[in-house]
């Protein structure tokens, strides 16, 4: 396995970091505490081609790799964890099932101007009753003619309140489980298309998410992404690229975590010296630097391997797993690190905390992940 970068992968990292620093940081506290989307962070990856990093140029993407992806992600989210999985849901959960399964009129349509970031996309999976139990969906299509009519729920649909389009799963046929589930390509502003306003969430809050009704949504057939009968499948293999991405924005999300209580070690002092002179403190810092390479290891692992086309779910779910513990465990050192000041609002320490819970449960918990890597191991 090669540990060296290329030069675009480390060109893409820089390009990222110095966007981070100059706009993402500075402004990321004030979009928390507003619950605010962040506009210009979203025009911006728009302009650096970060909204389709791995889609080929003639789609309107990148036609970078997904380490690239990985590196990307990790920088965007070190700087805002909402603007990293606004960044994510648009990348892997949009436009990767779209270049993977659609049609070239799809792709023309529903991935060309998205991958461009004129548009945005967002994945409708999650229902009340169907979160990890994703085969469980109650949302149902039924043909009429050339076309579907679609009623039920999703819930927590992350850009959601933004996306112009969704990929959108629904049953065609209860009796067949998860072989009668059906996945389409539907235009927000279809009618009946119906968004609640965004919901109220413990962190991530400028990554707006939203419930979304659908009452007598009418699609038409050419929209069904893959085959009928096929949208678990599309799912899954979505959520194998989408893991990636969420390792990532853990990873980068802890790492801004990680950074922040080095340099304030160096600032405060106790008993006469900087609080980093301390070995307890020097415990915690060599703690969460070891933890957070392990998991970038991990997560570039997973990424080398969708790029030699190699099947990864077992390592992304790894990937997953450990980088969301990790950035968990570490941005709660960090918090400790502060002391006191970790708990005010004056620092970006507690919403780093806030930030980094949700990586153990979107995209899949800590405990699917678990089934998905555990299933793995046991089936040779
Ligand atoms: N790729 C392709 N096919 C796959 C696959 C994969 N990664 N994983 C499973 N399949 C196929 C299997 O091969 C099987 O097909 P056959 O019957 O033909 O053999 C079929 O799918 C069913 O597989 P399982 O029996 O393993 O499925 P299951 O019902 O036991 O459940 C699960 C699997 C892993 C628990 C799954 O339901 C799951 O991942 N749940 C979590 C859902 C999730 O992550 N939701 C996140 C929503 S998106 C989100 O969070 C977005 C956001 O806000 C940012």
């Amino acid at each position: 396995m090669n540990f060296e970068l290329t030069e675009v992968q480390r060109d893409i990292q820089k390009t990222c970091r110095e966007f981070a620093l100059k706009e993402l940081i500075p402004n990321a506290r004030k979009w928390d505490e507003a619950h605010a989307w962040p506009e210009s962070a979203v025009k911006k990856l728009a302009e650096l081609g970060l909204l389709g990093v791995a889609v080929p140029e003639q789609y309107g993407g990148a036609g970078l790799d997904n380490v690239c992806y990985a590196l990307a992600i990790e920088e965007i989210s070190r700087g805002c964890g909402s603007t990293g999985v606004i960044m994510s849901v648009n990348n892997s959960l949009y436009c990767d099932p779209v270049m993977k399964f659609g049609t070239e009129a799809q792709k023309q349509e529903f991935l060309v101007p998205f991958a461009r970031g004129e548009k945005l996309g967002c994945f409708g999976l999650t229902e009340p009753e169907a979160g990890s139990d994703a085969a469980a969906q109650q949302t149902v299509a039924v043909r009429k003619g050339d076309e579907y009519i679609i009623n039920g729920s999703k819930n927590w649909i992350t850009v959601g309140p933004k996306a112009d389009a969704i990929v959108l799963f629904t049953m065609t046929d209860k009796s067949k489980g998860n072989k009668g589930i059906t996945a389409f390509l539907v235009p927000t502003s279809t009618p009946g298309f119906n968004r609640q306003p965004p919901d109220k969430k413990m962190g991530i809050n400028g990554a707006w998410s939203c419930t979304i009704y659908l009452e007598d949504v009418k699609v038409p057939a050419k929209n069904i992404l893959g085959k009928e009968g096929e949208g678990f499948k599309v799912a899954m293999s979505t959520l194998d690229g989408g893991r990636i991405g969420i390792a990532a924005q853990a990873l980068g999300i802890g790492r801004a975590a990680y950074e922040e209580a080095l340099r304030y070690s160096g600032e405060r002092k106790t008993f006469g010296k900087p609080i980093r002179d301390h070995q307890a403190i020097q415990f915690m810092l060599a703690d969460m630097a070891t933890e957070l390479d392990a998991a970038r290891l991990l997560t570039l692992r997973a990424a080398l391997m969708k790029d030699k086309g190699e099947r990864h779910s077992q390592q992304s779910s790894m990937a997953k797993l450990f980088a969301s513990e990790v950035a968990s465990r570490v941005a709660n050192k960090a918090l400790q690190v502060h002391g006191g000041m970790g708990y005010s609002k004056e620092m970006d320490a507690e919403r780093h905390v806030r930030d980094a819970r949700i990586t153990e449960i979107y995209e899949g918990t800590s405990e699917i992940q678990r089934i998905v890597i555990s299933a793995n191991l046991l089936k040779d």
